[in-house]
């Protein structure tokens, strides 16, 4: 396929090429994203488990009196189960600050946020459509998404503005930095910031592991891949700038076998999502 080939809006397919797709895997993840990603998944189903069975005040309370008991009886005493949470919560703030520093320039630099999860017109157009689908309202078809879509994108952003919030909020009440009043102002805000997640997590979780059409995003938080034909589906521009990418290699190396271009050593752009986001274009609104 030619660049000026590769189509600008999602055209229907034929039954060959739609087959023929959904044999080809895309790159999607990096395996440390992965790794990361069920580590984190772990940590959060320790910590929400254990937060819900220390708050035992009648005011703030939400979990049933069984599951205190329950919870309690597992880890002898309320003290070991707050050991148990802090050490679970130092381990994972000390693993994400690895991510932080040795990730940064792959997955935390503003330009990478940018093109991730920064919300774009279609994105906006995608959560209006969206909603009147559920809503039996509208038969509009999706505009095209990029490597994440606009409910991935919300979801990312509380989590990436939630997280540090809950770091440093957990830090403070361990260490008891700044006095009283500091500690009792960062549980609230501790608080917040983990409901804040967790109302967000539910349908996160529905849309990853249960939702069908989803199934692909579900397997590729394991092997790292998609389909091409569930990317051309639901992550068009994402798909179509893979392909130019792809494109431009072939085209580089077609060039260097004729002898037109001096031989390029290192394979000049890998087409995962995190490698190289800033050599992606990402496509204008509708292709
Ligand atoms: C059993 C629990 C979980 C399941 C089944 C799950 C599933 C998934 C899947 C399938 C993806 C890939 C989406 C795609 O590539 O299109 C993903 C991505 C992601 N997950 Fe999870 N996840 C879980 C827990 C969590 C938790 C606890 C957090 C953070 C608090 C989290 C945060 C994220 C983020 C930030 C992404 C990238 C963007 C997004 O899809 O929203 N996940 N997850």
């Amino acid at each position: 396929m030619s660049a000026s080939a590769i189509p600008m809006v999602p055209t229907p397919l034929t039954s060959e090429q739609a087959e023929a797709m959904a044999q080809r895997q895309i790159k999607k993840h990096h395996v440390a994203i992965v790794l990361l990603h069920w580590f984190n998944a772990i940590s959060w189903l320790l910590e929400l488990s254990t937060g819900a069975g220390l708050i035992v005040s009648p005011y703030y309370r939400f979990a049933p009196v069984w599951y205190l008991q329950m919870m309690e009886g597992i880890f002898g005493s309320r003290a070991n189960m707050l050991r148990f949470h802090i050490a679970v919560g130092l381990t994972w703030i000390a693993v994400f600050l690895v991510y932080a520093i040795f990730g940064f320039r792959n997955y935390l630099r503003i330009e990478v946020l940018q093109h991730e999860i920064g919300l774009d017109s279609d994105d906006v157009q995608w959560l209006k459509v969206r909603t009147l689908l559920l809503l039996g309202r509208t038969k509009d078809p999706l505009p095209p998404q990029g490597v994440y879509n606009a409910g991935q994108k919300i979801f990312a952003l509380l989590v990436y503005t939630m997280i540090p919030l809950i770091m440093l909020t957990g830090l403070t009440m361990t260490f008891h930095w700044f006095g009283t009043a500091f500690v009792a102002w960062a549980m609230i805000l501790h608080f917040f910031a983990v409901g804040m997640v967790v109302s967000g997590l539910l349908i996160h979780v529905y849309m990853g592991a249960v939702f069908p059409e989803e199934k692909p995003a579900f397997y590729s938080m394991i092997t790292g891949v998609v389909d091409e034909l569930y990317a051309y589906r639901h992550h068009f521009k994402w798909w179509r700038a893979v392909k130019i990418q792809e494109q431009a290699w072939r085209d580089e190396l077609r060039r260097e076998e004729e002898g037109e271009a001096p031989y390029a050593e290192e394979k000049p752009a890998d087409v995962s999502r995190t490698d190289q986001p800033p050599l992606i274009s990402r496509p204008q609104s509708g292709g």
